[in-house]
């Protein structure tokens, strides 16, 4: 801000020093401003979008991106029941199928696979899956025209599988959903070794 010709000087005197009565400068109040603003937006973003994330999703998805540079510790896993079956009950692995599932599944199948568009994945009925190997093939190839899309482009194969193994450990829980009982019963996953 430019200072008028004649500042006005305030009346108090501390041994001979005195002040003049100087606005606050403009790009002071501007920055002031600002990081009100920002505060605002920072808050409700992270309080109420769904798009933000917290500290632990964060870690979450760095100990993915870690986990991933390791595929080359399981090599190319292939789609087959015993490959699902194995890491349906493989914690540290399981992990690279809850993220891919909490990445791109859930606004269709809910948070926890309770359901939202696509069916409950929670309880013992199936639409599209007859065996354990189908949960990949559907990822794989999508289903009903596409209302199920097909992630074959988009996901490595490896995360196909994970995926799998993750959907295939949602069963029995039997989450409460806002989706009708679909499709039919199917008999248990068959067990691992
Ligand atoms: C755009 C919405 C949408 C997204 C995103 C989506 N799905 Fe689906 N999914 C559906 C719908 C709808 C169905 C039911 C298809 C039908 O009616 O046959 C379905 C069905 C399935 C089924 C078969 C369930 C059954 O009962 O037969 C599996 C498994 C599945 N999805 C896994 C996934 C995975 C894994 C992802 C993420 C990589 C995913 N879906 C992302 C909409 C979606």
């Amino acid at each position: 801000m430019s200072q008028s010709a004649e500042p006005m000087l305030l009346d108090h005197n501390y041994d001979g020093i005195q002040e003049y009565d100087n606005p606050t400068p403009g790009w002071w109040w501007m920055l002031f401003h600002a990081t009100v603003v920002f505060s605002i937006v920072y808050f409700l973003f992270f309080q109420f979008s769904p798009d933000s994330w917290t500290l632990k999703d964060a870690y979450n998805a760095s100990v993915v991106v870690d986990l991933r540079k390791q595929f080359a510790e399981i090599g190319e896993l292939k789609a087959d029941e015993a490959t699902i079956v194995k890491y349906s009950t493989d914690k540290k692995w399981l992990e690279v199928g809850r993220n891919t599932f909490a990445t791109n599944c859930v606004s269709c199948h809910g948070r926890d696979g309770e359901g939202v568009v696509g069916p409950n994945m929670t309880d013992d009925a199936y639409k599209n899956v007859k065996t354990i190997t189908d949960i990949a093939t559907v990822i794989t190839n999508g289903a009903a025209n596409g209302a199920m899309p097909a992630w074959k482009n988009r996901l490595h194969p490896n995360e196909v599988v994970l995926t799998a193994s993750y959907i295939a450990s949602l069963r029995g829980k039997n989450l409460p959903s806002a989706r009708p009982v679909e499709g039919d019963v199917i008999p248990p996953w068959p067990k691992g070794n």
